[in-house]
């Protein structure tokens, strides 16, 4: 009796349940990521505010509640328990009194530093660019602002004595806020982009804010300096040791052309920054085409690894991505480490190990454009070797690796739609020396994209590409061992 009870249960269950693995037709668009964020419509670029609080992570990004391409810059909102499955909530910060809500960052006001938490309790502070559009009689102009939650970012107030921060000045953008343990206040970097400065203050309440330092130009210094960071990581298998991360978008005058980030390693004593390498040196996040304005998770539990999420794009050629209704998305949320490797200490990312919860352990033949893969490519078979990817109609992808030139590619010039912008068609390329027999790789393909973690991570490559609906066949070349994917299952 007991029995038959459950099995109806279940049988009931399961009649008004939709299978988690069947997106609904609103996610299930030619091109639409499974398991990586998308808003259901409209443009997104940035992703801004980072912040675990109370079991959530909260994604905001540069949102256009109006349109699929980029204006009324506005943060959307969404929350997830793990990092994967995404669910969207009213915007945020919505653009008002012709004021836009440009990038930024949030914290965690554990003591009421602020004065804004209530009951006792700490609350979420978000600290924006509020950007005024250029009139005829007026310059633009961007300053620091703030705004605050008490409900869980459900409903927020901005702040009644913004901004906080104004240099009078038209670019001045992108405030990434963090609590310096160190010297136990606030610190904010935000850059001067035409000047290829980062701008360094310290405040004790998030309201007041004190010059302490600026660091730049430095690096790469074509375009304009965007979305910089500053963040602590540690070194792999060295306990205790740690350096700081500079992290600086650069648009346009990145390597590859357009939008791209550099980083620099070195010390940060609450106050200054201290690169460690020669300021001629430059170092890339990235080595594709797709990864910008990438941001690190506030307030996370102390034995959490550092997570970053980018916007997976460029803004060459942003706004005539071939999709609908949305235009933007997001990269898988990365761990990040720093490794001593021969030519120095460098930026190591993983995809998080939360996605192992959605990848269903299949290897046979892919049913859909949403797998990975990891393997080794043998390093003494000839020149060229890989893979060629999301094959069908005569359209590939190819990854692989360049013995004789001693670099990492991703192809995209055949992958399929490619004809959109002049600046997407492309065979990206990555510097990489090995000393080992093999080249150990680990391939996240998401209906468009594509991000390639080499050498354990020492070397990122993310890109999108637009394949044919049926284009799924995997064939190696080169020596290269045949792979089996694995499904990776849709968050929708
Ligand atoms: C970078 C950026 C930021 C700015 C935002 C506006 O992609 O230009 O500097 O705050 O986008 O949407």
């Amino acid at each position: 009796m007991a029995n038959l009870r459950v099995s109806l249960l279940l049988a009931f269950l399961s009649c008004g349940v939709i299978s988690p693995s069947a997106p609904t037709d609103d996610w299930n668009q030619p091109f639409r990521p499974q398991y990586h964020f998308s808003p259901q419509s409209q443009w997104t670029n940035d992703p801004n505010g980072l912040v675990y609080f109370e079991g959530e992570y909260h994604l905001f990004f540069q949102y256009n509640p109006f349109g699929d391409e980029w204006g009324h810059m506005s943060w959307g909102h969404a929350v997830s328990n793990d990092l994967l499955h995404w669910h969207e909530l009213p915007v945020a910060l919505p653009e008002e009194h012709g004021v836009m809500i440009f990038t930024g960052s949030t914290v965690v006001d554990e003591n009421n530093s602020s004065g804004f938490c209530t009951q006792g309790k700490a609350c979420l502070v978000a600290i924006y660019t509020g950007h005024t559009p250029e009139t005829k009689s007026q310059a633009a102009l961007q300053t620091q602002n703030l705004a605050y939650s008490n409900d869980r970012g459900r409903t927020w107030r901005k702040y009644g004595g913004n901004p906080v921060l104004d240099l009078h000045m038209s670019d001045f953008r992108d405030p990434k806020v963090f609590w310096s343990t160190e010297r136990k206040h606030w610190v904010m970097v935000a850059s001067l982009p035409n000047e290829h400065k980062v701008k360094i203050y310290g405040s004790p309440d998030l309201k007041k804010w004190t010059a302490l330092s600026e660091f730049g130009p430095a690096g790469a210094t074509g375009g304009q300096w965007e979305c910089p960071e500053l963040f602590r990581l540690p070194v792999e298998g060295k306990a205790g040791e740690a350096r700081w991360v500079m992290k600086v978008g650069v648009n346009p005058g990145a390597r590859l052309g357009g939008s791209g980030e550099q980083y620099f390693v070195g010390r940060f004593d609450g106050k200054r920054f201290v690169n460690d390498n020669q300021a001629t040196q430059t170092m890339w996040t990235d080595y594709g085409k797709d990864c910008y304005c990438a941001l690190t998770f506030n307030g996370l539990p102390r034995e959490h690894k550092p997570v970053m999420i980018g916007w997976m794009d460029n803004w060459q050629y942003a706004a005539k991505l071939p999709t609908s209704p949305w235009r933007g998305q997001m990269t898988i949320p990365r761990e990040l480490s720093l490794r001593e490797t021969p030519e120095g200490i460098r930026l190591v990312q993983q995809p998080i190990e939360e996605l192992r919860a959605l990848a269903d352990g299949k290897t046979g033949e892919l049913k859909t454009h949403s797998f990975r893969f990891a393997d080794a490519l043998p390093l003494d078979k000839g020149d060229e070797v890989g893979w060629r990817i999301l094959m069908g109609d005569g359209k590939y992808t190819a990854i692989g690796y360049s013995i004789r030139r001693k670099v990492l590619f991703v192809d995209r010039t055949h992958s399929g739609l490619v004809g959109f912008s002049s600046d997407f068609s492309a065979r990206l390329e990555a510097p990489l020396v090995l000393s080992g027999k093999e080249l150990e790789l680990k391939v996240l393909v998401d209906r468009c994209s594509i991000e390639v973690f080499a050498d354990s991570g020492r070397v990122t490559s993310t890109n999108l590409v637009f394949p044919p609906a049926d284009a799924m066949s995997i064939k190696a070349f080169g020596g290269a061992p045949e792979i089996r994917a694995e499904q990776i299952r849709s968050i929708h």
